[in-house]
């Protein structure tokens, strides 16, 4: 059976600071992710044809970069469009305003509502899993796959729902809890399609 691979990129200079989205390059612990990942994916599986698929941000494709298959780079893959809010931290500090502090009201509403909450000038979630369809409709028609990409992209990539039942293989899940689904740092979701859903492992590396 074949198996699609799915990762966050390794810790980012962007996820050390708490900063939200930006195009940084990975941390030094990061680097060391990606140097694992190779052995990672060999041991799973040995010499089948694999083809790995980045975004067209610096961290996907620097996690990528010692993975010796084919690759392809998607813009579809892209983190969620921050809008005026990239760049910005959760975390209150002394010489920045978080998007609550900048935004309080508009901001209010993605606690209401993530998964339709747009940033200013960016995206929804409801906006990714559109982007996303044009991927999924590739992923179907492709054997091995490992896939390099964001939290979010992950998050709607999982729960990503066709009218085909073919992408059932993804897991079904109700909207307003796909925001928050757990996609942590140095893991591997391997997921193998059955005739309906799909086996899911993971592999989390200790770094
Ligand atoms: O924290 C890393 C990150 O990928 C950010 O770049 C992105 O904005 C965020 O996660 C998405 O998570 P959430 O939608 O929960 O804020």
């Amino acid at each position: 059976p074949r198996s699609i691979y799915l990762s966050r990129h390794g810790e980012s200079q962007f996820n050390v600071s708490g900063k939200i989205g930006g195009d940084s390059l990975l941390s030094p612990r990061g680097m060391k992710y990606a140097q694992a990942l190779p052995a990672l994916i060999k041991d799973n599986i040995g010499d089948a044809p694999l083809t790995v698929w980045t975004s067209t941000l610096r961290r996907t494709v620097q996690t990528a970069s010692k993975l010796n298959y084919p690759k392809l780079t998607w813009k579809s893959l892209d983190e969620l469009d921050a809008g005026v809010c990239d760049g910005m931290t959760y975390e209150a500090s002394i010489n920045q305003f978080t998007p609550y502090q900048a935004y309080p009201d508009d901001f209010a509403n993605r606690d209401d509502d993530k998964f339709n909450y747009r940033y200013r000038g960016g995206e929804s979630y409801r906006d990714v899993v559109l982007r996303l369809e044009p991927v999924i409709m590739e992923l179907e028609r492709q054997e091995n796959i490992v896939i390099i990409g964001h939290q979010a992209i992950i998050r709607c990539l999982r729960v990503h729902s066709a009218s085909d039942s073919r992408y059932a293989y993804f897991h079904q899940l109700p909207q307003g809890d796909l925001p928050y689904l757990k996609i942590p740092l140095h893991t591997v979701i391997k997921l193998t399609p059955k005739a309906y859903g799909c086996d899911e492992e993971r592999y989390a590396l200790p770094i």
